[in-house]
């Protein structure tokens, strides 16, 4: 945590449980104002689950999420709602997000009825497409969703949350969807709006390659746990937790790396391993270089969760506090 920055979002030890199934068990993460973290990990790691939580779209088990809250006095913690208009949404699928029966000035305008609007409708529905980069946005007023493409159906997406003028933005694999050709666009526009209104974007993705491209730090998830947190940089070009470097060996980015297949498939999470949850995949563990009495611990000692607010933490025994 930085000095004298207040954290817009602090998830501490949330737990999302579905029966037995632990789809979140112990994640804490914050962000700050204007900058945009990655959250990473394979399919079924709880990353949607996560920021549904964050969003009041899902009941946590326990833990706290804290949001700050915006007017008023000033900036306090306060419980989130699904009401907040400064944490807005944007999903993978531009397609399923919209109603095909509306016109993009509707769906635009949306939010902004739902929330008793203040008189100048058009004038903010205007300036919220022309600042998703669709210019100008009269001529986008009367058309449908199947009337443009699905890069700009995505950019209609993210005008219909930045006219609520979010704080935060929580995007679900925003251009999985997408023709490779666009994603850049779409991810280009994204890091144009954190830099130009200061908005803060917490940004799911199994892909750590494009973190490259749009994040300031990066948050690794595996089996609902944060493992490894740090600037983007540092993850990217020195890994520490094993997880972290065998996702990234198979980025093409990062060829030099010795590719690490991960065994098997991530568990289910009704049966999360003991001790260190990755200990059955560890290629680190895997490989006998461990010192014992490290070797030892893993498959018996939970190494824990990272802090909430840590700058750079990885969880892992053989990683140096
Ligand atoms: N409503 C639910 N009921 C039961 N289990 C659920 C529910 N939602 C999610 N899960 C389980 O929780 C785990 C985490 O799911 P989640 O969708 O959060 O993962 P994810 O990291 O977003 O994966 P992906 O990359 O595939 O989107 C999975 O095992 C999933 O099957
Ligand atoms: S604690 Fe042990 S098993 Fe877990 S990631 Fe570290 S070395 Fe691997
Ligand atoms: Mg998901």
């Amino acid at each position: 945590m930085r000095a004298g920055v207040t954290n817009l979002v602090e998830v501490e030890d949330l737990h999302v449980h579905f029966g037995a199934a632990r789809a979140v068990d112990g994640a804490s993460l914050h962000v700050t104002p204007g900058e945009v973290l990655a959250l990473v990990g394979e399919s079924g790691s709880g990353k949607t689950t996560l920021i549904r939580a964050i969003q009041g779209l899902q009941k946590p088990t326990s833990g706290q999420i804290r949001v700050e809250a915006v007017g008023g006095d000033g900036p306090r913690p306060k419980i989130q709602t699904i009401f907040n208009p400064s944490v807005q949404m944007v999903f993978q699928d531009p397609t399923g997000a919209l109603n095909p029966r509306q016109t993009i000035y509707e769906i635009v305008a949306e939010g902004l009825r739902i929330q008793h609007g203040d008189g100048n409708e058009q004038e903010r529905v205007a300036q919220a497409l022309s600042r998703a980069g669709l210019r100008p946005p009269e001529r986008f007023f009367p058309l449908y969703p199947h009337e443009v493409s699905g890069g700009q159906r995505q950019r209609v997406v993210i005008a219909g949350a930045m006219v609520m003028e979010p704080r935060l933005l929580l995007a679900d694999e925003p251009v999985a969807s997408l023709d490779a050709s666009i994603r850049g666009e779409i991810l280009a526009l994204m890091r144009r709006l954190v830099d130009e209104t200061g908005l803060a974007i917490l940004v799911v993705t199994h892909d750590l390659g494009l973190a490259w491209n749009i994040a300031d730090r990066v948050a690794v998830m595996y089996l609902g746990r944060i493992v490894e947190t740090g600037p983007t940089e540092q993850i990217l070009e020195n890994p520490r937790h094993p997880y972290t470097r065998a996702l990234l060996s198979v980025v093409p980015e990062t060829r030099e790396m010795e590719q690490q297949i991960l065994i098997g498939e991530i568990p289910d999470p009704a049966r999360i391993p003991s001790g260190c949850r990755f200990h059955p995949r560890c290629p680190l563990l895997q490989s006998g270089v461990l010192a014992p009495e490290i070797a030892a611990r893993c498959p018996t000692d939970d190494p824990g969760p990272t802090a909430v607010g840590a700058e750079s933490a990885a969880a892992c025994w053989a990683v140096p506090a």
